[in-house]
């Protein structure tokens, strides 16, 4: 099915095979995604970013995207400058960006407002973080990278380590996982363990789960290293947010014990769970996986907004 006026709001919108010709398409866009080649096929097109969190990568990538292929943005990088400050519901406002935009892309702190702003728009909305929902755009970039690495991305040993219970990231991320039949291992600290509500889905799509919160044991056979920040923002008192404060932390001397070729992913930014000695490492792939959003996030757009395949020539 063509991705064609699609939104992408859950990774779950999106078919094996189309998450597949995604990440072929930007291994494609490299050179492009960085100036050695020119594209212009979003010449005539407008795309609305609308952030209503902080985003560094997201942002700027999905702009430097819009950019690449010769299209133009409209942003929103501070709420407090909008009229939602006036109190205009994120309805209306989602229904305006529609009517000066060809596509819209939305951070939202709440989960689920993506869902209601696709419902609000008649063009598409692409989901760049809706509070502890999904990030699926982030997901198709950390496959990107993953299949970069390893020319693969079936039958991948992945340990997801960290805050799972309020890591967007990693929701997104354990549902492709699933489709490609990773074995998925699981390390969290006691109260930010994946919520059951995902495990259940996952477990009903046949995904190969294992507990394991000894970090050492976690990474002995694996291929990925998934870190994720503790999401401070998410928690609900700040008392539980320090207790969990500081809990793991990568470093050498952790990825001692780990098979040569695993790479460290983080879909950043850290805040200490990566020591900065690893970025010196061969393990260290983040920020080759944080420019990949660029080619990613190009295929992604070209395919939304792009010529219709089939349609070229009439
Ligand atoms: N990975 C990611 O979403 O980063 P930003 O919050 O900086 O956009």
């Amino acid at each position: 099915m063509s991705l064609h006026g699609r939104d992408v709001i859950s990774i779950r919108d999106l078919s094996r095979e189309e998450i597949e010709s995604i990440v072929a398409d930007a291994r494609r866009m490299i050179p492009y995604a960085e100036g050695r080649k020119v594209m212009r096929s979003l010449e005539d097109k407008i795309v609305a970013m609308a952030f209503f969190e902080p985003s560094t990568r997201t942002r700027l990538s999905f702009e430097s995207a819009v950019a690449r292929l010769g299209g133009r943005s409209l942003t929103i990088a501070d709420p407090g400058s909008t009229s939602l400050k006036k109190g205009e519901s994120l309805n209306d406002t989602i229904r305006m960006l529609s009517a000066y935009a060809d596509a819209i892309v939305l951070r939202h702190p709440n989960e689920g407002s993506a869902r209601l702003a696709a419902r609000a728009s008649d063009k598409p909305v692409l989901n760049a973080g809706d509070g502890a929902g999904q990030h699926p755009t982030q997901t198709l970039l950390d496959l990107a990278t993953m299949q970069e690495a390893f020319g693969t991305l079936s039958g991948l040993r992945v340990v997801l380590l960290g805050d799972l219970k309020y890591g967007r990231t990693v929701h997104s991320l354990a549902y492709a996982l699933a489709l490609f039949g990773a074995e998925l291992v699981l390390s969290a600290p006691p109260t930010l363990r994946l919520p059951d509500e995902v495990r259940d889905q996952l477990e009903h799509m046949g995904a190969k789960l294992v507990e394991e919160d000894q970090l050492h044991r976690a990474i002995r056979d694996a291929d990925i290293l998934y870190v994720t920040r503790i999401q401070r923002e998410r928690f609900p008192d700040e008392g539980e947010y320090q207790k969990v404060a500081g809990s793991y932390r990568i470093d050498n001397a952790v990825l001692a014990g780990a098979k040569p070729r695993l790479i460290v992913l983080h879909p950043l930014p850290r805040a200490g769970e990566i020591a900065p000695e690893v970025d010196a490492t061969p393990h260290a792939a983040y920020f080759r996986q944080a420019f990949l959003a660029v080619p990613v996030r190009m295929a992604l757009l070209n395919a939304i907004l792009g010529p219709a395949k089939g349609k070229r020539g009439g």
